[in-house]
């Protein structure tokens, strides 16, 4: 008989459950502190200084509202050293979730676009990295994403400095920004030029829009995970598709709300996902700029379909499997997470 937990000890069995995060941006994953910290060193920026004035700030009315958020708050982050407070941040903050691993999505374009210089940037990534392993013992991959906004510039800037410095720990391309008015089949040459240097495509589709801007990222831009993918259940096609060539989807569930891109856990269609056989991994997207945390992610998630522990169990290891983490490293994760599926569930009550 399959177990469903419910309240704490859900939540203790979620907590103990190793996990890998795949779909994190780093500024959105700045703390509240540290972000009014940024803040009050610049001021001008136009992001609050004052706790509840930014929990009000990061209240969406819809999505193109949170992109100015975000890009408010991208603002602020201007050199190395931030960079490195926003990496060891988000470390402390993963291990905090007893995540192991995480795909951390920088837009190197915005921050160099702001006037930081890349080699700054890459001292960042790389010292923050190193820390976020030996003092918090989360290894850290990173996908370069281009903003959407920001058009064809962007692309052959974010894929020419990717390709050019490769650091350590680049795993991926990615795209994120507005869908509307944004197609994805424009960016494809970068993305088959990042695919050819041998980084994975990872594209947002079918957050804001429909079934047909996934297809896009699968046909035009080869993607291979896709980001959200929250229409796909439009499109009984594509599910299939989804599912039989196991395309895994980084679904965000807070962040859907929070976006009012659904309009409630509840009525996210992550039930049908799930039916329908697709890879489906729970992520946090900017966990703090929507109240999000990745155990809350699962419990929010377990809760609201009926989880038993073992399917709470299999959704870590979809995670797991669906990374870019090495082929040592996922074994000894996911024998972790079969090990937890073996343990009576009632020791967590
Ligand atoms: N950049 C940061 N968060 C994003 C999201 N949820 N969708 C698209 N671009 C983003
Ligand atoms: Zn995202």
């Amino acid at each position: 008989m399959p177990e469903i937990l419910t309240g704490p000890a859900l939540y203790a069995f979620v907590r103990a459950l190793p996990k890998a995060e795949l779909h994190v941006h780093l500024v959105g994953s700045a703390s509240l502190p540290t972000v009014l910290t940024l803040a009050g060193r610049r001021p001008s920026a136009g992001v609050p200084t004052e706790p509840a004035a930014l929990a009000d700030f990061f209240t969406y009315q819809d999505f193109p509202h949170f992109l100015k958020v975000y890009a408010a708050v991208s603002s602020l982050v201007r050199d190395g050293r931030d960079i490195h407070t926003l990496v060891t941040g988000l470390a402390a903050d993963l291990a905090a979730q007893n995540a192991r691993y995480a795909e951390v999505t920088v837009t190197p374009y915005s921050h160099l676009r702001a006037g930081m210089p890349g080699d700054e940037l890459l001292t960042g990534l790389a010292t923050g990295c190193a820390a976020a392993l030996a003092e918090h013992g989360v290894e850290l991959a990173w996908c370069f994403d281009i903003p959407g906004e920001d058009g064809l510039e962007a692309a052959e800037e974010t894929t020419v400095f990717a390709l050019r410095e490769r650091p350590d720990g680049l795993v991926s391309l990615g795209l994120g920004g507005p869908e509307l008015g944004v197609g994805r089949a424009q960016f494809a040459p970068y993305f088959t030029r990042a695919r050819e240097a041998g980084l994975h495509s990872v594209p947002h589709a079918g957050e804001t829009t429909g079934p047909a801007t996934i297809w896009s990222a699968l046909h035009d831009l080869g993607a291979e995970r896709i980001g959200h993918g929250t229409s796909c259940t439009d499109d009984p096609a594509l599910l299939n598709y989804l599912a039989l060539h196991r395309i895994p989807l980084e679904v965000c569930p807070t962040s859907n709300v929070a976006t009012r891109q659904v309009p409630s856990l509840a009525g996210h269609p992550i039930r049908r996902m799930l039916d329908h056989g697709v890879l489906v991994t729970l992520n946090t997207d900017d966990p703090p700029m929507f109240g999000a945390t990745l155990n809350g992610e699962y419990a929010a998630v377990a809760e609201a379909l009926g989880l038993a522990t073992t399917e709470v169990a299999r959704l870590a290891a979809n995670a797991v499997n669906a990374s870019f983490m090495s082929a040592g490293r996922k074994t000894e994760l996911t024998a972790e997470i079969q090990r937890m599926m073996l343990q009576d569930p009632s020791s967590f009550a």
